[in-house]
C-alpha cells in the first residue's frame, strides 16, 4: 500500500469507526459508566401489553419498582408476575449465578424483550437504575407523558460498582429537613447506585433524634430561636428571628431506614461526640465538665463547649447509642470525634486526675481515651465504630474505620495502619462548597469543589501499595447545611456533582474519563433532571476568569470547564448579552477594568453565571517588593497580580494571608516615579466579610533612609482602602497595615490579616 492508498483507507476506515461508534454512544449515556457494553442497531419497544417478570421470591420488589416507576409517566399498568422463564415482550428479573460481584448485573436488551440477570436483588436493583438511563430522558417525569411507545436500545451491559462503600452525608443538625425529603436523598442516591446514607443527626445547633431515656435533648436541644444571618465569620454578625425546629422520632427514623433499605441503601447514624455538642450540653448541662449553661448554638463553627471524659457521660452515652444501634441495623455507627477543643478538659480539675491516673499526659491521648471508651460501648453492642480522622490523634480504637475529611493524610496513615477507610476529603466532595467563582453562586460555606474538580477525584492514592489500597473501602460526599436551608438549595449543591462523584464509586478506574463524562453523558443526565424538576446547577458551564501579568501586560483569560461554551464579556462592568463581545482570545487589558463573563447554555436557551474580576495595571505590578515579615506561604504575590479580590467570593487563594504580624511593604519602582494613589484590598466584600486593618499608612522615600508620610487612615472599613494624596515623584513607597484584632477562638491568638493587593497609581 502507498502513502496516499493508506490514507484514504485510514481516513475511510475511520469515518466507518465513526459511524459505529455513533449508535454506541448514543446508547451509552449511562452515569455511572458501566463496566463493559455492546452496542446493537437495533431496539426493544416498550407498550402497553409490555410485561414484567421475576424468576424468584427475592426478584420480585425490585420487579414492583419498576412498574410503580414506569406507572406515572407511561401511564401503562404492567403486570409483573413470576416466570422462569423470558417471555416476549417482557423485562425480566433473575437472580442466577453469574460471574460478576454480588452488586453486579448483566442487562439485555434486544427487540424481543430485556433482561436483567444478578447475583442478588441488589444487584438487579443496579439494573434496573441503568435501564432507566437506557430510556428517554421524559421517563423521569412524574406526569403522564403522551407517548406511544418507549424504545430501548439494544445492548449488552456487564456491570459491578469498583467500591463497596459508596457513601453521601446530609447533615440535618444545621437546618433540619423532613421525612419526605430525606426520602427524596434517598431516592437520588439511588439512582446514582450510591449504597450509604450517612445521617449527620447531631451537632452544635440541633439535635435530631428522639431519644427516650432522656427527652430533653429533643425538648431543648432540637430548637434554636434564631440563626447567624451572613457568613458565621463576618466581622459584625447579624442574627435573623426565625427559629430552626424539628426532630425525628423513632417511628419515622424506622420508616426511612425501611424506605432506604428497599432501595438498597444503608443507613448510618452519626451522634457526634464529644465535641459539636452543645445541643446536647443545653439539654443536659452537667454533662460537661464546668456543668454550666449551654445554649443550642445560633452560629456555625467549633465551640467549646465538649463532654467531660467522666464515668457518668459515659453511661448516658452507652444509653443514647443503645437506642440508637436499636433503631439502625446497620453494621456502623459513626461517632464524629471532630474538631474537639480541649481547652475545657486542661482546665477541669478532674480531667487532670484523670490524666495522672491513666498516665495521659496530652490533651490528645484525652481525646483518644474518650473516643476509646466510647468506641467499646459501640462494640458492647455489636456494631463497628466509623469516626471522623482526629480520632486518629492519640491513639485510636483497634477496629474503628476512619472517615477521612481533613484531606487525605488520615485516610492514607490509617489505611498504612491497617484500618478501613472512607475517604471524604472536603477540598474534593464536600457539596457545601461554591460550584463556581460566579457571584450567582448561593452564598456557601468556604472553599470551592467544581464539578471537574469532583470528577478528578481519586480515592486511592498511587504511591499506596495496592494491599494498603484495598484498606479504602470507598468514599462519602458531605452535604453539610449551615448556609442550606431549603431543599430546592440542597437539590442545586447536588446535582449534577453527584454524579460525578458516582462514577468514581462505581466505574472502573480506566473508565473514567472527563470528556467523555462532561461532552456526552452530563448533556443527557442534565436533561433528565429537568424531567424531575431537579434545581441544577450549570456552574461548570460559567466562565472562569484569570490573569497573568507577561512581561509588563496584564492578560485576561476566560474558560468554562465544558469545553465548546459560548461565553459573552464586556469590559465597562455592565452585564453581558447575547449581543456582548464573544469571547475569541486572551485580552490585554490596559486600564482599571471590571470585566464581567456569562455562558450561554443551549438546553435552558439562555446565559448563566455572572463572572467578575476587576483587573488594574498599576504602577508597582511587576516590581520588587520586600516585605519586612513573611506572608504565610506562597500568599505573597497575590499584592502584585493586579486583580482585586472584592467582587469574587472569598478564596484564601486571592489573599497574602499575614498571621500573627502586621504588613510592612517597601515597593521599588525601579526610578523616581509620580504617584498619587494607593489602593489595598482587604475584604472580599462578597459572602465573607474579613477584618480590616485598624491602621493602613503610605510612606514615600527616594533613598529608604528618609521615609515621609503621604497618607494613613484609622479603622478603614471594606472592602478596600483608597489613600489619595498630592502628587510626588517617589523611588520606594512602604505601606503599613497594622493587625491588632484579637481572636474569640483559643487556637488562634491574633486574628490574620488578609490583603489582596497593594495598588499603586
Ligand atoms: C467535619 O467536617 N468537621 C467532619
Amino acid at each position: 500500500m502507498n502513502q496516499s492508498v493508506f490514507y484514504t483507507f485510514l481516513q475511510s476506515s475511520l469515518l466507518l469507526f465513526s459511524l459505529l461508534l455513533t449508535p454506541l454512544c448514543a446508547a451509552l449515556q449511562i452515569t455511572p459508566k458501566p463496566l463493559s457494553a455492546s452496542v446493537g442497531n437495533d431496539h426493544f419497544n416498550l407498550t402497553h401489553d409490555s410485561k414484567i417478570t421475576f424468576n424468584q421470591q427475592q426478584a420480585q420488589s425490585v420487579a414492583q419498582q419498576l412498574a410503580t416507576f414506569l406507572r406515572s409517566p407511561t401511564g401503562y399498568q404492567l403486570p409483573v408476575s413470576q416466570a422462569d422463564s423470558t417471555t416476549k415482550n417482557s423485562i425480566a428479573f433473575k437472580i442466577v449465578d453469574i460471574p460478576l460481584s454480588q452488586e453486579g448485573y448483566a442487562l439485555s436488551v434486544t427487540p424481543e424483550g430485556v433482561e436483567i440477570q444478578a447475583n442478588t436483588a441488589t444487584g438487579l436493583f443496579w439494573g434496573m437504575q441503568s435501564l432507566r438511563q437506557l430510556l428517554p430522558a421524559e421517563i423521569e417525569s412524574r406526569m403522564p407523558i403522551n407517548q406511544a411507545n418507549w424504545a430501548i436500545p439494544a445492548v449488552e451491559i456487564k456491570d459491578q460498582p469498583r467500591f463497596s462503600y459508596r457513601g453521601m452525608h446530609l447533615d440535618v443538625s444545621r437546618h433540619f429537613f423532613d421525612v419526605a425529603f430525606v426520602k427524596r436523598y434517598i431516592d437520588w442516591l439511588a439512582m446514582h447506585k450510591f449504597n450509604v446514607f450517612q445521617w449527620h443527626l447531631t451537632d452544635d445547633q440541633g439535635w435530631r433524634i428522639a431519644i427516650d431515656a432522656y427527652p430533653k435533648l429533643t425538648e431543648i436541644g432540637a430548637t434554636r430561636p434564631h440563626t447567624v444571618v451572613g457568613h458565621t465569620y463576618d466581622y459584625q454578625p447579624l442574627f435573623d428571628n426565625k427559629t430552626v425546629s424539628g426532630f425525628y422520632t423513632k417511628a419515622q427514623i424506622k420508616d426511612v431506614v425501611e424506605y432506604a433499605q428497599a432501595r438498597h441503601i444503608e443507613v448510618i447514624p452519626e451522634i457526634d461526640i464529644p465535641g459539636h455538642s452543645s445541643a446536647m450540653l443545653a439539654a443536659y448541662p452537667e454533662l460537661s465538665c464546668h456543668q454550666l449553661a449551654v445554649k443550642v448554638q445560633p452560629q456555625f463553627g467549633i465551640f467549646e463547649d465538649v463532654l467531660c471524659p467522666r464515668e457518668d457521660v459515659f453511661a448516658f452515652l452507652g444509653v443514647v447509642y443503645k437506642e440508637v444501634a436499636e433503631l439502625f441495623p446497620s453494621q456502623y455507627i459513626h461517632i464524629g470525634g471532630d474538631e474537639v477543643i480541649k481547652k475545657q478538659w486542661l482546665e477541669s480539675p478532674e480531667v487532670k486526675k484523670l490524666m495522672q491516673q491513666h498516665q495521659l499526659t496530652t490533651p490528645e491521648q484525652v481525646q483518644s481515651y474518650f473516643i476509646k471508651r466510647v468506641a467499646k460501648i459501640v462494640q458492647n453492642l455489636g456494631k463497628t465504630v466509623i469516626g471522623w480522622d482526629e480520632i486518629l490523634e492519640g491513639g485510636v480504637a483497634d477496629d474503628a474505620v476512619i472517615m477521612s475529611w481533613r484531606g487525605t493524610e488520615g485516610g492514607i496513615q490509617a489505611a498504612k495502619m491497617g484500618h478501613q477507610v472512607i475517604m471524604s476529603p472536603y477540598q474534593y466532595i464536600y457539596f457545601d462548597a461554591y460550584q463556581s467563582r460566579n457571584l450567582d453562586e448561593p452564598k456557601a460555606i468556604h472553599g470551592l469543589s467544581s464539578l471537574k474538580n469532583v470528577y478528578q477525584y481519586e480515592p486511592q492514592p498511587s504511591h499506596l501499595s495496592a494491599e494498603q489500597q484495598a484498606f479504602i473501602i470507598g468514599a462519602q460526599g458531605a452535604l453539610w447545611t449551615e448556609y442550606i436551608k431549603t431543599p430546592r438549595h440542597a437539590e442545586y449543591m447536588l446535582f449534577p456533582r453527584l454524579s460525578a462523584l458516582a462514577e468514581t464509586l462505581w466505574s472502573n478506574k480506566t473508565q473514567k474519563s472527563w470528556s467523555d463524562y462532561s461532552q456526552y453523558r452530563l448533556p443527557a443526565l442534565l436533561k433528565r433532571y429537568q424531567q424531575m424538576h431537579l434545581n441544577t446547577a450549570y456552574s461548570s458551564h460559567k466562565p472562569i476568569i484569570s490573569s497573568e501579568i507577561n512581561g509588563q501586560q496584564l492578560v485576561a483569560t476566560i474558560i468554562s470547564e465544558i469545553a465548546g461554551t459560548a461565553i459573552y464579556y464586556t469590559l465597562d462592568g455592565s452585564e453581558p448579552t447575547l449581543q456582548s463581545q464573544q469571547y475569541q482570545k486572551p485580552l490585554v487589558i490596559t486600564d482599571e477594568t471590571q470585566l464581567r463573563a456569562r455562558s450561554y447554555v443551549s438546553d435552558l436557551g439562555q446565559l448563566v453565571g455572572d463572572a467578575r474580576l476587576t483587573l488594574s495595571p498599576h504602577l508597582a505590578l511587576g516590581k520588587e517588593i520586600t516585605l519586612a515579615s513573611l506572608a504565610a506561604e506562597g500568599s505573597a504575590t497575590k499584592l502584585q497580580d493586579g486583580q482585586f479580590a472584592y467582587d469574587q467570593f472569598y478564596s484564601v487563594d486571592d489573599y497574602a494571608i499575614f498571621y500573627d504580624t502586621d504588613l510592612e511593604a517597601v515597593i521599588d519602582l525601579d526610578a523616581s516615579t509620580q504617584v498619587q494613589q494607593v489602593k489595598l484590598g482587604f475584604d472580599s466584600g462578597r459572602h465573607r466579610q474579613l477584618h480590616p486593618p485598624t491602621h493602613i499608612q503610605v510612606l514615600g522615600s527616594s533613598d529608604k533612609q528618609q521615609w515621609q508620610t503621604l497618607a494613613e487612615v484609622n479603622n478603614p472599613r471594606g472592602p478596600m482602602s483608597v489613600l489619595s494624596f498630592a502628587p510626588v515623584s517617589v523611588r520606594f513607597l512602604k505601606v503599613v497595615a497594622i493587625n491588632s484584632k484579637q481572636s474569640d477562638d483559643i487556637q488562634i491568638p491574633k486574628l490574620p490579616l488578609y490583603i489582596d493587593e497593594i495598588a499603586v497609581y
